[in-house]
């Protein structure tokens, strides 16, 4: 049986995500803060889905959870690096600097650790699958995107940089990055609970959904063992480029 380790799995994506590789025949290991969730998850999905507590930001939780995996004796075939947030919408003259760190604590250093801790194992044994969630936001800016923007751009290149590292081993890299999509918490995380601003965000919009990604995890790890892709970029159709912004009379 092979085993997948999701972080973030106590909602959205990451949820979805053990839903998809439990019913492909996955061992799912599923990280997250919020224990009672993952509880609820694990009630649903059965016996072969193993809750940890995880904080990606806080190293010592990090280690905890990664030793407990390593004294379960459990080698992970697929890591799911999904676990993240983006925190406030406010130009970065105005932004929180506490917000700024708690995302890039975990959208890029927990990230890299949790990677860093999983890697040797898989080039030991020269087989593995490290698939990254990044997002739109990593590559077109937006008024707002400030950090979480530049911390999606870190997940991109550092997915490309893994690739540089592990030539020569079978360990593949893979970076979703996903546009608008709903059903998930991350508005209500980003807007700080105003259930107004989140609604009024996703009206008359048919964004992506959470299945959505999950099926893509899931393609990506169908995939053929010479097979490595790369990035996949996704957006809802309703979802487009807008043209460059021009201030006049500045
Ligand atoms: N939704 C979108 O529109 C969208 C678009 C592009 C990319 N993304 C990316 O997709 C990923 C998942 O987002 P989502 O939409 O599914 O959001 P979500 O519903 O808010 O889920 C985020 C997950 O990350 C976990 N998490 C947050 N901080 C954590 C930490 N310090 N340690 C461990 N787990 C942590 C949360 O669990 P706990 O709170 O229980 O810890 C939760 O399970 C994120 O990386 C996000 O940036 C989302």
């Amino acid at each position: 049986m092979k085993t997948a380790f999701v972080t973030g799995a106590s909602a959205g994506f990451g949820k979805a995500i053990c839903r998809q590789l439990i019913a492909e025949g996955y061992r799912v290991i599923g990280g997250a803060r919020r224990m009672d969730k993952l509880m609820q998850l694990g009630q649903e999905l059965g016996e072969h889905f193993i809750p940890l507590a995880l904080d990606v930001s806080d190293k010592a939780s990090l280690d905890k959870a990664i030793g407990q995996i390593n004294q379960a004796s459990l080698s992970i075939d697929v890591l799911v690096n999904n676990a993240g947030l983006a925190l406030g919408i406010e130009r970065a003259q105005q932004c929180d600097p506490q917000n700024w760190e708690r995302m890039i604590a975990t959208n890029i250093t927990g990230l890299a650790l949790i990677t860093q801790r999983i890697l040797p194992r898989m080039v030991e044994a020269n087989s593995g699958l490290i698939i990254n969630i990044g997002s739109i936001a990593g590559t077109y800016p937006y008024p707002g995107g400030n950090v979480y923007g530049a911390s999606k751009a870190f997940v991109k290149q550092f997915s490309l940089n893994l690739r540089a590292d592990l030539a020569g081993t079978r360990v593949r890299v893979s970076n979703i990055e996903p546009g608008l999509c709903s059903g998930t918490d991350f508005s209500v995380v980003r807007l700080n609970g105003n259930m107004e601003a989140v609604e009024a965000l996703y009206k008359d919009v048919e964004a992506i959904r959470p299945e959505d990604i999950a099926n893509t995890v899931s393609w990506i790890a169908r995939q053929p063992e010479h097979l490595n892709i790369n990035s996949i970029e996704i957006m809802p159709v309703a979802q487009s480029s807008a043209a460059l912004n021009v201030v006049r009379n500045l």
